[in-house]
């Protein structure tokens, strides 16, 4: 299949602005859709598996479970949008249970990945008609021509992908994915919930440094793609609770104090100096709640595991 709307993958000099911006910071920083290169995505896939990581398994069972429940509230003929689809693997619980559903746009900026993925749903739903975009759904973007205009939009943006954004990002996010599923528009959302700090630190800190080497593939990613020598044994993997700012933060810290070359640039590390590479926030319905309320939306609906360790909420644009 091809892609008529843009190029598979965002350009390089896009990477090496941001690198760059993020590398000035105080702490340094950099945006965590960098980690999903081949090997990164990869390595998340390995991630969702693994008996610390419970968010995949959790929201998985949840929408096994009530499926049924959410399509009728949903109501039929929906034009389904995702955001960041990845493997586009949670979706198909929706689609075997939405009645008539009139599309699906899944929003992906790895072209190729999406493409591979998209061929066990072509095969599985082959009435579907699907409408890839590769696209940073971080920036604005417009649904792709030939989606049904008139079909009622709903946005599934599962994974607590949002929780990867600042709270002032998320709300920004959100209230554009306002705009774009208009005025009868639904958003079934799925989040993180705060949970006993243990179990939060252990998911981001496996056993088998499956997380870690995730996390440092980011450097590899920027020594490869950007021509950048960082050494990349000389930083560890460090992966902390916030409790005031109720994230967990996961870092790069570097070992010893080293210098590194991004194109003409020289970057200085002193010992012990973080990289900040990802912020994954959890919430309460009360964030949620609040959330919704600053970007144009208001919880209908919610579902969760018997633990309350994650929550998918549907929300009607308002
Ligand atoms: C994609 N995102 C919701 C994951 C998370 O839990 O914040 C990314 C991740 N980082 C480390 N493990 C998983």
């Amino acid at each position: 299949m091809a892609l008529p709307n843009a190029a598979l993958t965002p350009p390089a000099s896009e990477f090496l602005r941001d690198v760059l911006t993020g590398l000035a910071c105080e702490p340094k920083t950099i945006a965590p859709k960098y980690f999903y290169d081949e090997t990164g995505s990869a390595l998340f896939d390995r991630i969702c598996e693994l008996p610390e990581y419970y968010p995949t398994r959790t929201e998985r069972a949840i929408l096994a479970a009530h499926a049924e429940k959410m399509a009728t509230a949903i109501g039929p003929g929906v034009q389904v949008i995702e955001p960041g689809c990845g493997s586009c693997a949670k979706v198909r619980y929706l689609f075997d249970a939405l009645d008539a559903p009139a599309g699906f746009v899944p929003v992906e900026i790895s072209g190729e990945h999406m493409l591979h993925n998209l061929k066990p749903l072509r095969e599985r739903y082959p009435g579907l008609p699907l409408h890839p975009l590769c696209a940073d759904f971080t920036q604005p973007f417009a649904l792709p021509e030939g989606c049904d205009a008139t079909a009622p939009r709903l946005l599934f943006f599962p994974g607590s992908t949002l929780g990867n954004f600042t709270p002032e990002d998320a709300r920004v996010l959100l209230t554009r994915l306002r705009h774009l599923v208009g005025d009868n528009g639904m958003l079934l959302l799925g989040v993180d919930l705060v949970k006993p700090v243990a179990v939060l630190e252990q998911a981001y800190n496996d056993r088998d440094g499956v997380t870690a080497a995730f996390n440092r593939n980011l450097l590899h990613r920027i020594n490869n793609e950007l021509g950048a020598d960082f050494v990349v044994d000389r930083f560890r993997h460090r992966a902390v609770w916030n409790s005031r700012h109720q994230r967990i933060e996961m870092q790069l810290v570097a070992e010893q104090s080293q210098q590194v070359h991004v194109e003409q640039r020289t970057i200085r590390f002193a010992v012990g100096e973080p990289l900040i590479t990802e912020y994954s926030y959890k919430y309460s319905d009360a964030r949620v709640a609040a959330l919704a309320a600053e970007s144009g939306f208001k919880i209908r609906q919610r579902w969760t595991d018997n633990r309350d360790w994650f929550g998918i909420y549907l929300l009607d644009a308002c």
